[in-house]
């Protein structure tokens, strides 16, 4: 049985899916087949998993993004080029319009999985999005609908983990009247809502079992049937599952289908959480600071020394979410200064002998850290000012000498409460 060619056809993106789909085929033709013997159907069982399992480990993140920039290199578009910057992979995302939606940070491994999101949002392949809690999983998924051929359709989002057993069905595939107590008309679901359009399936680890079935048989159908009905339906829902869980352990634990984590995950991306990505903690603090002052109509409050060094080592195990709740509870609580007695008490260190809620309470002699940080700040404040003054305020100028992501230096000219007008030439 022929069925891989690895000389052959390159390994585009739609054809993973297509060689992931027939395996799927072969091994369902192969569980139900009455003329071969069970041992043949077990070894072939065998083979077909091991080549699945090889198709899913192409398709990677590593390899799929190796496979993209090798196929730039084939076309011989760049002759073996050193491996770009961050800030160089971002604005080539920005030169190529891809959408953000707020979506921000340099760190290596948030740009490989947006240069994953992006090759693989105008396919309609399944998408499978993992990350701790807070790490945007959410927002992933609105990237890749934003960047997508559906972008201007539906974007349906299911918590799977919030529908009680006995609505699932319901929920997802709709009703008719009279199908059940309380169904007093008829109702779409989510899939058909989502038709044409994007479904995203949040929490997909808390699917129970019986909904797994019905989910993946959706899947290989792309039909639905509502509650209490025999006509079926065609959808075409593209679909984004997101999970904090390991859903290779639930396999092995026995709570998730293995067929259907191989039909979901066609493209998997892992979020890196917060504490593998500190560098970013200092922009993040700036944006959401402001974010917050925005909403709640006030100024940014200053931080103190000795907040802000906390703030830089905190291990968010809540990751942005929380960065962004400690950074909108600072904003309301604090007023001119915010300071450790304005954080979460869970998360406030213990202050010896000092009034924890007062603002502006520094410590008379600053930590070495402390120290190193305002010389570090201070240095950035003069360079920015030398900047702005080479370019008379002309932002954008500087960012391009300083290949600079635009949006990261107006956030820094912020912090430091740099007016990039009071820079510009007056005749
Ligand atoms: N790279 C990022 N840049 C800016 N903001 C981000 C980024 N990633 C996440 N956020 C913000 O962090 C918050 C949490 O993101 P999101 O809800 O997408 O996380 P999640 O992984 O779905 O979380 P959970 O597992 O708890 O559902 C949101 O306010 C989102 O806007
Ligand atoms: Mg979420």
């Amino acid at each position: 049985m022929k069925l891989f060619n690895p000389g052959g056809e390159r390994g585009s993106a739609m054809s993973y899916a297509a060689l992931l789909e027939k395996i799927e085929i072969m091994r369902s033709t192969l569980r139900w087949s009455s003329r071969l013997e069970q041992p043949d159907v077990d070894k072939l069982l065998r083979q077909a998993g091991a080549l699945r399992d090889e198709v899913m480990q192409l398709s990677h993140k590593e390899r799929f993004v190796q496979a993209v920039s090798a196929d730039t290199e084939r076309r011989g578009a760049e002759p073996a080029a050193p491996e770009p910057s961050t800030g160089e992979r971002r604005r080539a995302l920005l030169a190529r319009s891809f959408v953000f939606e707020g979506t921000f940070g340099d760190n290596p491994k948030l740009l490989d999985a947006l240069e994953i999101a992006e090759k693989a949002a105008p396919t309609d392949l399944p998408v499978l999005v993992d990350g701790e809690s807070g790490t945007g999983k959410e927002l992933m998924a609105k990237v890749i609908h934003a960047n997508g051929t559906r972008a201007d359709m539906p974007y349906v989002s299911v918590n799977c983990g919030a529908i009680p057993d006995s609505l699932l069905e319901s929920e997802l595939f709709g009703h008719r009247k009279g199908s059940f107590t309380g169904a007093d008309r008829d109702r779409k679901g989510k899939f058909e809502s989502a038709h044409r359009g994007t479904i995203f399936l949040d929490e997909i680890g808390e699917l129970p079992l019986p909904g797994q079935v019905k989910l993946l048989r959706v899947l290989q159908s792309h039909e639905i049937q509502r509650v209490g009905s025999d006509e079926t339906i065609s959808v075409d829902a593209r679909i984004v599952a997101a999970t904090n869980k390991n859903l290779r352990k639930l396999i092995e634990q026995g709570s998730f289908r293995e067929d259907l984590f191989y039909r979901l995950s066609v493209i998997h991306l892992t979020l890196p959480p917060l504490r593998e990505r500190k560098d970013e903690i200092p922009l993040l603090l700036a944006y959401y600071g402001d974010e917050a002052a925005e909403a709640l109509k006030r100024r940014p409050a200053a931080l103190t020394p000795r907040l802000r060094e906390f703030l830089l080592r905190y291990a968010y195990p809540g990751n942005i979410r929380e960065l962004r709740n400690i950074m909108y509870r600072i904003s309301c609580l604090a007023g001119e200064t915010a300071d450790l007695g304005h954080l979460p008490e869970d998360i406030r260190p213990a202050l010896p002998g000092a009034l924890a809620g007062t603002a502006g309470a520094a410590p008379a002699t600053p930590s070495l850290a402390e120290a190193k940080r305002a010389a570090s700040d201070e240095a950035e404040r003069r360079c920015l000012e030398q900047g702005l003054l080479e370019v008379s305020g002309m932002v954008a100028e500087l960012a391009r000498r300083w290949e600079m992501n635009r949006q990261h230096l107006q956030l820094l000219l912020k912090k430091h409460g740099l007016h990039s007008k009071d820079f510009r030439k007056t005749h």
